[in-house]
């Protein structure tokens, strides 16, 4: 038997070269080892967007063609839309007994986003609603509704697992043992750098590359990247690792290639212009297939959908089961005749 294995996105933009080598890969290449659900988290994009619904059902498309054309097959995994099985949002409700207030608010990964918030919109705790507080719960309900074993995510996301573990525990505590606490798999904390050096890559920063960038966009992108800041002529010998452009070569590139392109740098025989240029050609090559897979999804928006639906209606097989165990555990199972 296979373990079961559930991640999710929040669906608010298209994914960007630090998703893919931060997850995506990875998520690419286990997939024949997992039963694995993934979920397109829009009812966790809405607690930030509520205000903004169209982005987010357009960013549900979006990621969904995203994660096909880098070859996270729709045959092997369930690709579900959070919002379509309600019995995430009841088990959500269940679980809310089962936190406190103050555990919440010291969360390290809410306490990072409340302070974030913060700084954006100046100093009104009063923005932080009632839902934003509570998606821990619910991401605990995500993954305990598929009775998921194992959750592949970054560092950054540990504090919310380690909230999902304590409150399995309490559940299986007071109701029995129904709940599975999960474990994380395969630490991504590899996080990829943007254009500008900064150690996050974003949209607001303006410093990532998307998979849906065209060779314009990358170009321009590219050439804007920070190198060396002390290498001053072109002839002038530079130190790749502070080179941004040498980090992306690395990426994409070939070890033979960049074995090459790092020694040519130290020795200052290679000029930032050029060196841009073969990123640049680098970029396109490693983007090509997943452009072509895309381009066909883009071109039949109802298999999209389709997906969609089945990994939706597949994953609410499983969610249907979990919550008749959890209402009989507490004592709410109403339809069962005694
Ligand atoms: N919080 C995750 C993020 O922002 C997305 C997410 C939602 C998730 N539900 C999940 C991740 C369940 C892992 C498991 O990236």
């Amino acid at each position: 038997m296979k373990k079961t294995i559930l991640t999710g996105l929040r669906p608010t933009g298209n994914l960007h070269l630090g998703h893919y080598f931060g997850a995506g890969k990875t998520w690419a290449t286990i997939q024949d080892d997992y039963n694995f659900y993934l979920e397109i988290a829009d009812v966790q994009a809405l607690t930030d967007n509520f205000d903004n619904p169209q982005k987010v059902r357009e960013n549900v498309y979006e990621i969904t063609k995203d994660l096909i054309s880098i070859g996270i097959d729709p045959n092997k995994v369930h690709y579900f839309i959070q919002s379509q099985i309600p019995e995430i949002a009841e088990l959500t409700v269940f679980y809310s007994n089962l936190v406190t207030v103050s555990r919440l608010q010291r969360n390290p990964t809410v306490k990072t986003e409340i302070a974030q918030k913060k700084e954006l919109f100046g100093n009104h705790g009063e923005s932080i609603t009632y839902g934003f507080l509570g998606y821990p719960v619910s991401q605990a309900a995500d993954i305990t509704c598929f009775k998921g074993e194992v959750v592949p995510v970054g560092d950054d996301q540990l504090p919310l697992l380690e909230q999902c573990r304590e409150i399995v525990r309490k559940f299986n505590s007071i109701y029995g043992e129904i709940l599975i606490e999960p474990e994380q798999v395969l630490s991504e904390s590899s996080r990829v750098k943007g254009l500008d050096g900064n150690e996050k890559m974003g949209k607001s920063l303006g410093n990532a590359i998307y998979l849906v960038d065209t060779p314009e966009q990358i170009q321009q992108k590219v050439m804007k990247a920070v190198t060396d800041p002390k290498k001053i002529g072109k002839d002038d010998p530079a130190d790749p690792n502070v080179c941004m452009v040498y980090y992306y070569h690395q990426l994409v590139n070939s070890k033979e290639n960049n074995e090459k392109i790092c020694a040519e740098c130290k020795k200052g025989e290679r000029g930032c212009v050029q060196c841009k240029k073969e990123l640049i050609d680098a970029l396109n090559t490693f983007l090509t297939p997943i452009r072509e897979k895309r381009k066909y999804y883009d071109e039949h928006p109802e298999e999209v959908k389709e997906i969609l639906k089945r990994g939706t209606s597949e994953a609410r097989e499983k969610a249907k089961e979990t919550m008749q165990e959890v209402r009989k555990a507490m004592k709410i199972d109403y339809e069962r005749e005694d």
